[in-house]
């Protein structure tokens, strides 16, 4: 086994790690030994999916202000969001948007030639900064590009994490598989920002990637970092039928309606005011009670649907400001948005909890930061806006590279290392689970996890939903003790890989479960059947889950109120 030291390592390399890595590289000035280790190459992470914009406050002369975008993103959160990490990520965006422009990014602009910005969900102002339907692919390219000028930074591509090593409270480096070479590789470094994004692709169906599995999330957890209000998954309102694909809710900021099979926008029985634009916790409940009341179609695979019709948006709209959804439509569904609608329904989209960080992105282990979907400082609470993640990574990416890599600088040595932990890992991975044989099939076992995520841990939930889920989770875990792996080659063994993530997944999935059946109320996406009102008596706070050998440990922490009390949500 080699073992490598940096100063500085960056696990992921989305826009949160990007970003990190930038600043990292900015504030270190050449001094530090930094790199980034990344399961996917470097320019394919998810993030180059994300579509419709980035939240931002650019126009306070014509209406908008930080105030207004902290009050709809605390309102949005079902008032979970930490009020003092509202306030700080309001305040820092516009700063981002602008850095970016600098870096040269192709905003959509205005016919001045000012940044054009869009409606989004939720939002009360058009506040969406945009590149057509694909940001997150600009974004992620500016980033790199900007990050060729700063040499010595090392890149470990195709390489995913297996365990943190952390002991006495201190992080000391991590292992990792070089997956086209084969390689089982242990790492060492003075500090450590984990920005490997979220966990949805323990759905079946979602807008993810299939690199999506929470391995950054997992690992953590299973070095003792506690996990954050892990029960609150987002699910956004315009999944494409059959597949999941993202349908941006640029759609419907640039226009687009909701309609059931009587023709009829729904959502203003549900959301009169903000209509389709009701914030996504709401609009995917609202399709939900219509596709349940037989009021919508039945898509392709005979899937049900309700429709997303851009028809009366006009060809030069979509083709100008949809491109991506309209390519998409075409290549996957022989639809031309232009002629026909698209059939969606709800769609697993984003993880609002993770990492347990404090607002400056720090981990209760000293030397660790996490950014990102990864993360959770907080600042999504129970519901996310659209837009606010893009720029959570931006914000909080800047941020936490700049922490990590001052406290890196400041470090005469690298910590200790444990060596025959990280001996001990590389047996686990490349000697027990590479040459395990078992009767079960964990391909088979992760079919029947989605399965069971997608009906009982969906948009609504029940107390005995989540109880069966629970149980199966358990006994999918207990199976996956008996699967064996078939292909038992080092270089680039997608089997493998499958199996670590699986193993990733099932952790996630039964934390996300037990939270979901703890909570006892219905806030943001995290909707009880059995208790539908918000009860903020006893629910106001964060769930944080830490591992046990039997399984995860709840404890709750207050939520922290700067500004606003809860109120009803009305849109
Ligand atoms: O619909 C979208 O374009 C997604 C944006 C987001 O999740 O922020």
């Amino acid at each position: 086994m080699e073992t490598i030291s940096h100063d500085l390592i960056i696990l992921g390399s989305g826009l949160a790690g990007l970003r990190a890595a930038l600043e990292a590289a900015r504030v270190s000035k050449g001094e530090l030994d930094i790199a980034i280790i990344s399961k996917t190459q470097l320019v394919r992470p998810h993030s180059v999916c994300a579509e419709g914009g980035t939240g931002a406050v650019m126009r306070p002369e014509e209406g908008d202000s930080t105030e207004l975008h902290a009050w709809d993103t605390i309102k949005g959160s079902d008032f979970l969001a930490d009020q003092d990490a509202v306030q700080l990520f309001v305040e820092t965006i516009p700063r981002e948007i602008v850095q970016l422009e600098h870096w040269g990014i192709p905003w959509t602009r205005r016919d001045d030639g000012r940044i054009e910005q869009r409606p989004f969900g939720g939002h009360s102002f058009p506040r969406a900064v945009f590149a057509a339907d694909k940001t997150g692919f600009f974004e992620v390219h500016t980033l790199y590009d900007t990050l060729q000028q700063y040499p010595g930074l090392t890149r470990y591509d195709e390489c995913m994490v297996t365990a943190l090593l952390v002991e006495n409270g201190q992080y000391q480096g991590l292992t990792a598989i070089d997956l086209p070479r084969g390689r089982f590789l242990a790492f060492r470094s003075k500090a450590l920002i984990i920005a490997s994004g979220g966990a949805c692709r323990i759905y079946g169906f979602t807008t993810y990637s299939n690199s999506v599995t929470g391995d950054g999330m997992a690992t953590a957890y299973r070095a003792g970092l506690p996990l954050k209000d892990m029960e609150f998954v987002q699910f956004h309102p315009t999944g494409l039928v059959p597949s999941g694909i993202l349908i941006t809710e640029a759609a419907r900021g640039e226009g687009g309606y909701l309609v059931n099979k009587n023709g009829e926008r729904f959502m203003q029985n549900y959301a009169p005011k903000m209509m389709e634009l009701a914030p996504r916790d709401i609009v995917s409940r609202s399709e939900a009670l219509e596709i349940e009341a037989g009021r919508g179609f039945k898509g392709p695979q005979d899937v049900d649907c309700i429709h997303l019709d851009l028809r009366h948006l006009g060809a030069e709209r979509i083709k100008e400001r949809l491109p991506l959804i309209r390519e998409v439509g075409i290549k996957f569904l022989g639809l031309d948005p232009i002629e026909h609608p698209l059939p969606v329904r709800p769609a697993a989209h984003y993880s609002m909890g993770g990492i347990h960080v404090d607002t400056m992105g720090r981990t209760p282990v000293e030397n660790v930061w996490a950014a990102g979907e990864a993360a959770c400082v907080s600042l999504h609470g129970a519901n996310r806006l659209g837009t606010n993640s893009t720029a959570e990574c931006l914000v909080w990416g800047g941020i936490t590279g700049r922490r990590a890599a001052e406290y890196a600088l400041e470090q005469e040595h690298l910590p200790p290392f444990n060596q025959a932990a990280a001996r001990e890992e590389e047996n686990r991975v490349l000697h027990q689970i590479l040459n395990k044989n078992g009767s079960e099939n964990f391909y088979a076992i992760r079919q029947e996890l989605r399965e069971v995520m997608d009906s009982k841990v969906g948009v609504f939930r029940t107390g005995e939903g989540l109880r069966e889920a629970l149980a199966k989770i358990k006994e999918l875990q207990e199976r996956f003790h008996y699967a064996g792996i078939k292909d038992r080659s080092r270089i680039y063994n997608t089997d493998l890989v499958s199996y670590l993530e699986l193993e990733n997944m099932l952790t996630l999935a039964e934390i996300i479960a037990l939270g979901a059946l703890q909570r006892e109320e219905s806030r943001g996406g995290h909707a009880r059947r059995d208790f539908p009102a918000r009860d903020d008596n006893n629910w106001l706070k964060h769930t944080l889950a830490y591992y046990t050998p039997q399984g995860p440990r709840l404890e709750y922490i207050p939520v922290n109120i700067t500004m606003w009390q809860p109120v009803e949500r009305k849109y």
